[in-house]
């Protein structure tokens, strides 16, 4: 697809057909997570691929009970290596740079998804302490995300005007 039209196209969706996500597709939308850049190139994060239904109603679950995580049949959590981050920037790895990594890889993946001809949604209320036991993992948790065929099309959600984003330096 076009750059700009699968920008254009994304939406946050929360209805998911059944239909499996063809594994040819979750690869390509893995490696798009895996050539994100990353501070100092140190890729301070790991992705979590969650298949079985028991785990993604646990994520489901975790996520303050949004039961559409669970009807998606893949979900993804983006999680941030902050410590790998902090052996080399210190504070600044610790509380920014390993969170831009993880984020930036989930973006990367999102968009990718959208390419596939799938969908997904961006979901970041969760109770990290759970997530963490689900994964059996110390990682932070950045993003959760259910990936498949979308059931819905929803709208085109209202953005600021560009002037009201904008600001001269
Ligand atoms: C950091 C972040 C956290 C979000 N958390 C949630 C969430 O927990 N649950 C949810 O349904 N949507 C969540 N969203 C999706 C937003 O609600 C959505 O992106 C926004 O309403 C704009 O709609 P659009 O993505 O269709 O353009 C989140 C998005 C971002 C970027």
């Amino acid at each position: 697809m076009e750059f700009l039209k699968v920008l254009q196209e994304r939406r946050s969706v929360r209805r998911f057909k059944p239909e499996a996500v063809p594994e040819e597709s979750l690869q390509r939308i893995l490696e798009a997570a895996r050539i994100a850049p990353s501070a100092g190139n140190l890729q301070a994060f790991k992705v979590f691929v969650a298949r079985s239904e028991e785990k993604r109603k646990e994520l489901a679950d975790a996520s303050f009970g949004q039961s559409f995580v669970a009807k998606a049949p893949i979900v993804l959590v983006f999680c941030a290596d902050l410590k790998a981050s902090s052996r080399v920037y210190a504070e600044r790895g610790e509380r920014l740079y390993a969170l831009q990594d993880a984020s930036i890889a989930a973006t990367f993946a999102m968009l990718a998804a959208v390419d596939e001809g799938l969908a997904s949604c961006w979901v970041g209320a969760f109770e990290d302490e759970k997530v963490k036991k689900i994964l059996e993992t110390e990682l932070q948790p950045v993003a959760i995300f259910p990936i498949g065929f979308a059931d819905e099309k929803p709208r085109k959600a209202r953005r600021k005007e560009l002037k009201e984003l904008l600001k001269e330096a």
